[in-house]
């Protein structure tokens, strides 16, 4: 994906220049590959995840980014930054085009990073954020949500931003048994693919009996300034952590809140089964290696005999 401008275009809509990216959480369930790697480098295909999020923002029209990170991100910031031995090596060696492709990383857009010292939850990630964004409405993407699609969801999010006292959460529907991974969201209406609706409430990981819909929000949001004052009246929620969630919540009340069912599909790249098919679903975007691994999978005598026997 090429990272030019598509959001913050439109007629109506209202400029979004800052995304807060957290990038601070341990990566357990992905361990021992985040030992000493951050979870946010593990690649899909030869990119690491945090660069398509990076991506994502950037062709939206973000133009400065908060990357909340903690001890152990200094990759990121290295993958972020130039890297004059390797542009040397590259250059001696007359690979112009891996040349470009590094360089264009780093030149993407401004990136600062702020680091969450104590782990106490998605909320206090995004409070840490309170100062670089000031007053102004701002996007959230979460890294372990990747989602494919022709228009990046962002995009999607800020032409349809309206009013910078409101919140518009990204939403999609996910099987039942899901409900209690994820923020739930009531609705106020039928809410179909590219549509918009006013929000009732949202829970944070209920339980699948008391699920209000099954309408998750899948780590994209746009919050307007006053969410830092919602988030430090917020007590502790699920899991003792300071959720993002009930902040919102507090602004649903207050009927301030939309969800936006956003087209794409979404990847949790955060387990390794989510992250494998994700691999396997951006290959496929590639026709020279779609027609490699397909062939391969063919080929593979193992993987013919475990398909045949499912
Ligand atoms: C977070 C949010 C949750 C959201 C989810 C999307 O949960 O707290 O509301 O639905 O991301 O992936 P986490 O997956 O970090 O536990």
């Amino acid at each position: 994906m090429d990272p030019v401008c598509y959001g913050n275009g439109g007629d109506v809509g209202v400029k979004v220049r800052k995304a807060v990216i957290p990038a601070a959480g341990f990566g357990t369930r992905m361990l021992p590959a985040t030992k000493a790697v951050p979870k946010e480098m593990l690649p899909i295909l030869n990119k690491p995840c945090i660069q398509y999020i990076v991506e994502e923002a950037v062709y939206a029209g973000i133009e400065e980014i908060l990357l909340i990170t903690g001890r152990t991100k200094k990759a990121i910031e290295d993958h972020f930054d130039r890297s004059p031995e390797l542009e040397f090596h590259l250059e001696q060696n007359r690979k112009a085009s891996m040349l470009t492709e590094v360089k264009k990383i780093s030149d993407m857009v401004d990136i600062h990073y702020v680091r969450q010292k104590t782990p106490l939850g998605l909320g206090h990630a995004i409070l840490c954020a309170k100062s670089f964004i000031a007053n102004e409405p701002f996007a959230v993407l979460l890294g372990d949500d990747i989602i494919q699609s022709t228009v990046p969801v962002t995009a999607q999010l800020i032409e349809e931003y309206e009013d910078p006292t409101r919140v518009l959460l990204g939403v999609q529907h996910v099987p039942q048994k899901d409900v209690s991974k994820y923020g739930i969201v009531q609705p106020l209406g039928a809410l179909g693919t590219g549509s918009r609706v006013p929000v009732a409430t949202v829970v944070e990981k209920p339980l699948e009996s008391e699920a209000p819909s099954n309408l998750a929000v899948l780590g994209r949001y746009i919050l307007p300034p006053n969410i830092f004052e919602a988030l430090e009246k917020t007590p502790l929620g699920h899991g003792g952590e300071l959720q993002l969630t009930d902040a919102i919540e507090v602004l649903a009340r207050d009927g301030r809140v939309d969800a936006f069912a956003f087209t794409g599909r979404r990847h949790d790249i955060g387990n390794l089964e989510g992250w494998l098919i994700a691999n396997l679903s951006f290959a496929m975007d590639d026709s020279k290696l779609a027609e490699n691994i397909l062939d391969e999978l063919q080929k593979n005598e193992h993987i013919r005999t475990h398909l045949a026997a499912f």
